[in-house]
């Protein structure tokens, strides 16, 4: 008898993961940029604040829901940082980690059968949390050619009698595309006319470049109640051990299912952590700040380091900390749709650089591979020249019949 878990991968990026680090076991130096995770100390005042809870015997069970100081201090920050419209505590719920929140809050959404509109390429979660809370998840390809990448027109396309709920990350993982406010006015208007909820996940709300504002949708008129907006300690305050995300929304039918959900699973998130985010969100956001320029430091060098290398071409990310890069039919190992995968075995192979193959991100990854700047600067630094070096004229084919390589970096 088959099983809804039993469509669900043990994900790619875990599997790239694996090798890269028995190879470190084995004595060779290896670049982990295949997976998100923060190389930042997590920032003093949030360890002190971790510790001196664990000295105030913090050590029992909490609220299902959080903490009441972490909750106000989410209010706080979700006013003045996302600009959204919260009443009170009792419309933030406290999960373990961003991952967790996708969870309750497709399995409290979602009847059997429910469409989700999500883009693709996406995050491999996504679609999985979609499909573990009943929904079928619908990728609406991203035309990242276009200076608006993903748009409502596009979106409205694939809108049924079943669709649930648009599904909207800005800044985007993989892609590193920072949607803009009149895009997001557009899917606002297109989830009102045809009376959809909006799932926002902000999870790189702090890490984004050049001079552009992240934009929460749920702080634009007309998504007020139809908005859930989801966050993570994760990236902002490199956290990504502790395990603290939360949800913020004004619906108290769905928040109701989400808490009795959290009650009969986790009971609420591990009270040491819940301490340290309080002190993390409560604080001033100097740290995120300070890691979100040392990100545009380490996309830029990254940029630098390939821009000699025809055979692959980078979107130019404006947010998250992913670059994600097409990889040119020139490239003597090229398979087609398949060849996302062949490149990141060969760079682990080759040169002991991690990376994550664009299929594992839905159809439109194909032929896409994605680097993780989130490992430290030197790590990035040599990474990109390892990179360029392997797949210089040695990782070229003789033949250049295509005429596809040697193309700018889009947009
Ligand atoms: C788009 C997106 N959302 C949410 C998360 C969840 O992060 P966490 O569970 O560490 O809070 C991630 C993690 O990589 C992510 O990329």
């Amino acid at each position: 008898m088959s099983h809804v878990l039993d469509s669900i991968s043990f994900g790619a990026i875990v599997t790239v993961r694996d090798r890269l680090l028995a190879q470190q076991a084995a004595g060779r130096r290896i670049y982990r940029l295949e997976s998100g995770d923060p190389s930042f100390d997590t920032p003093p005042h949030v360890r002190d604040a971790i510790v001196e809870a664990l000295k105030k015997g913090h050590t029992h069970y909490t609220a299902s829901a959080g903490i009441q100081p972490l909750r106000e201090a989410i209010v706080k920050k979700v006013r003045r940082d996302n600009e959204l419209p919260i009443d009170n505590a009792e419309q933030v719920v406290v999960t373990s980690g961003g991952m967790h929140a996708l969870y309750l809050t497709f399995r409290a959404l979602l009847d059997p059968g429910d469409e989700v509109i999500l883009p693709d390429p996406m995050w491999t979660e996504i679609a999985e949390n979609i499909r573990l809370g009943g929904g079928v998840p619908v990728r609406v390809a991203m035309d990242l050619e276009s200076p608006t990448p993903w748009t409502a027109a596009q979106i409205e396309q694939h809108i049924t009698p079943r669709t649930k709920a648009i599904f909207v990350n800005t800044p985007h993982n993989p892609t590193g595309v920072v949607l803009s406010r009149s895009s997001l006015r557009e899917i606002v208007a297109l989830a009102k006319k045809h009376d959809l909820r909006i799932i926002s996940d902000e999870a790189y709300e702090h890490v984004i470049f050049d001079g552009e504002a992240h934009v929460s949708i749920g702080s634009l008129p007309g998504a007020e109640e139809r908005t859930i907006s989801l966050y993570s300690t994760s990236k902002s305050y490199a956290m990504s051990g502790l395990r603290v995300g939360y949800i913020v929304a004004r619906d108290a039918a769905f928040l109701s299912r989400v808490k009795k959900l959290l009650r009969c699973t986790t009971n609420g998130v591990n009270s040491l952590a819940q301490w340290g985010a309080a002190a993390a969100v409560g604080a001033p956001q100097d740290a995120s700040r300070m890691m979100g320029a040392v990100y545009q430091e380490r996309r830029d060098a990254l940029l630098a380091g390939l821009a000699g290398v025809d055979l692959l071409v980078p979107y130019v990310p404006k947010g998250s900390f992913f670059l994600w890069a097409r990889i040119q039919p020139s490239w003597r190992g090229y398979r087609g749709a398949r060849s996302d995968e062949a490149m990141t075995d060969w760079l682990i192979d080759e040169v002991g650089v991690g990376s994550s193959p664009g299929s594992a991100f839905g159809p439109a990854g194909a032929g896409w591979i994605r680097f993780a700047f989130s490992c430290d600067t030197r790590e990035v630094e040599e990474a990109a020249g390892l990179v360029r070096q392997v797949l210089g004229q040695a990782g070229r084919t003789s033949s250049r019949s295509t005429g596809m390589d040697a193309r700018p970096p889009l947009p």
